[in-house]
């Protein structure tokens, strides 16, 4: 499947404005702000990825069910979609962008946010009154109509959490009350920053496409930060060391710790704190491009050198950009450093450029980059990719 998409129309503002005025800070309906858009992707096509066992997919059965708003997880089988009730069930699949990889270009409209921000895209299929129920998310999203209809009702009063209903696999509130409500078409869009709460129902069959935002929360940051060191730490034995005190005098008092004793144990805490802002810069970077643990790179490329990868690529014109794969990069000093699936590649600072267009769309043509295959250095790090699975050529 191609898919060839127009670019986002916020209709009267520019994405500076949105960025200004609505970005994490109050919802907005765009109409028609993908003019044309139809789903690349039917609802026998979801179904089909939500039968795979490495795609998260959920389905949301509000009547009928087991209990009122019964939540299976997939994978599922043809037999699971066989015996749902008429109406009132949501198919919800996550990450599709990574797995049905052309549905990547889905995301392109939205890169005017960082990369690093940007988590996945979800696609869910509903039948007639379909919904997950009226709830918040602590992200941002932006819920772009695919296929038929939905209503959207938006409140963007705090959401308490006594207001949450007991006993279900959802979140789902009790009391909400639309402040705001409208029917969208293929095409529109409304964008909702994090905690307003909405309840989207199904009018008609109908698929909605969400672009969800990552923000790590400052535990998250700070336990994965305090894990790695902690790791590093036992794995060159700093953190193996024992107390000992041979020089350990009498004291008066049994029950006072004395300032030397404090002193020292505080100073084994601080030698294996970072003792410079550029290590947790390093650690930051590489957890940014960490992939979710159960989505694996999956693609497995024939090793090759520099020069038979650069004479396929020439030959096919254009390689892939595993989607599946972060490729993000920072700049400090004299150098950028690049980071991937988890790992760091310092560079000079002179690939900017080759960098950023290496990041720029998923199919990277040979043209475009180009000039940076003359230097071995950086066409070594390309191939690098390549025989990591983080590149390809498509077919693979
Ligand atoms: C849906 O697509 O049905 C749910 C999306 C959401 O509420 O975040
Ligand atoms: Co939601």
């Amino acid at each position: 499947m191609k898919i060839e998409l127009a670019t986002l129309n916020l209709g009267e503002i520019t994405t500076e404005q949105f960025l200004a005025q609505y970005w994490q800070k109050q919802p907005l309906l765009i109409r028609n702000a993908l003019p044309g858009f139809t789903s690349p992707i039917s609802p026998d096509e979801l179904a089909g990825l939500a039968c795979e066992d490495t795609i998260e997919s959920r389905l949301v059965i509000e009547k009928d069910g087991v209990t009122p708003w019964e939540v299976r997880h997939g994978p599922f089988t043809e037999t699971d979609f066989g015996s749902l009730p008429e109406s009132h069930w949501t198919l919800l699949v996550q990450d599709v962008e990574k797995h049905a990889q052309e549905l990547h270009e889905l995301i392109q409209p939205f890169r005017f946010i960082p990369d690093w921000r940007i988590d996945d895209l979800m696609i869910s299929y509903a039948t007639n009154h379909g919904s997950v129920g009226p709830h918040k998310d602590n992200y941002d999203v932006f819920l772009l109509q695919g296929l038929g209809k939905r209503r959207w009702q938006i409140s963007t009063q705090p959401v308490s959490e006594d207001n949450m209903t007991d006993n279900l696999d959802l979140c789902i509130m009790k009391e909400f009350r639309a402040e705001q409500e409208w029917i969208l078409e293929p095409g529109d869009l409304l964008y909702l920053p994090p905690n307003v709460a909405h309840y989207g129902t199904a009018v008609g069959e109908c698929m909605t496409y969400s672009i969800g935002f990552r923000a790590p929360q400052s535990y998250e940051l700070l336990h994965g930060f305090l894990e790695h060191k902690l790791e590093k730490a036992l794995e060159n034995g700093a953190a193996s060391q024992t107390y000992r005190d041979p020089d350990l005098i009498m004291q008066d008092d049994p029950a006072h710790i004395s300032t030397g004793n404090i002193e020292k144990l505080r100073t084994t805490i601080q030698d294996l704190l970072p003792k410079s802002p550029d290590e947790i810069d390093h650690w930051i970077g590489k957890y940014l491009s960490k992939s979710k643990e159960h989505l694996a790179i999956q693609i497995e490329n024939p090793h090759l050198d520099r020069a038979t990868f650069i004479t396929l690529w020439q030959d096919n014109n254009i390689l892939m950009r595993n989607t599946a794969v972060r490729i993000l990069y920072t700049e400090e000093n004299d150098q950028c450093i690049i980071y991937a699936y988890g790992f760091e590649y310092p560079v000079p600072a002179k690939y900017r450029e080759g960098i950023s267009a290496l990041c720029r769309k998923r199919e990277i043509s040979f043209d475009s980059m180009r000039k940076w295959l003359d230097d071995e250095f950086f066409a070594d790090i390309l191939c690098q990719f390549y025989n990591l699975g983080y590149l390809y050529f498509d077919p693979i």
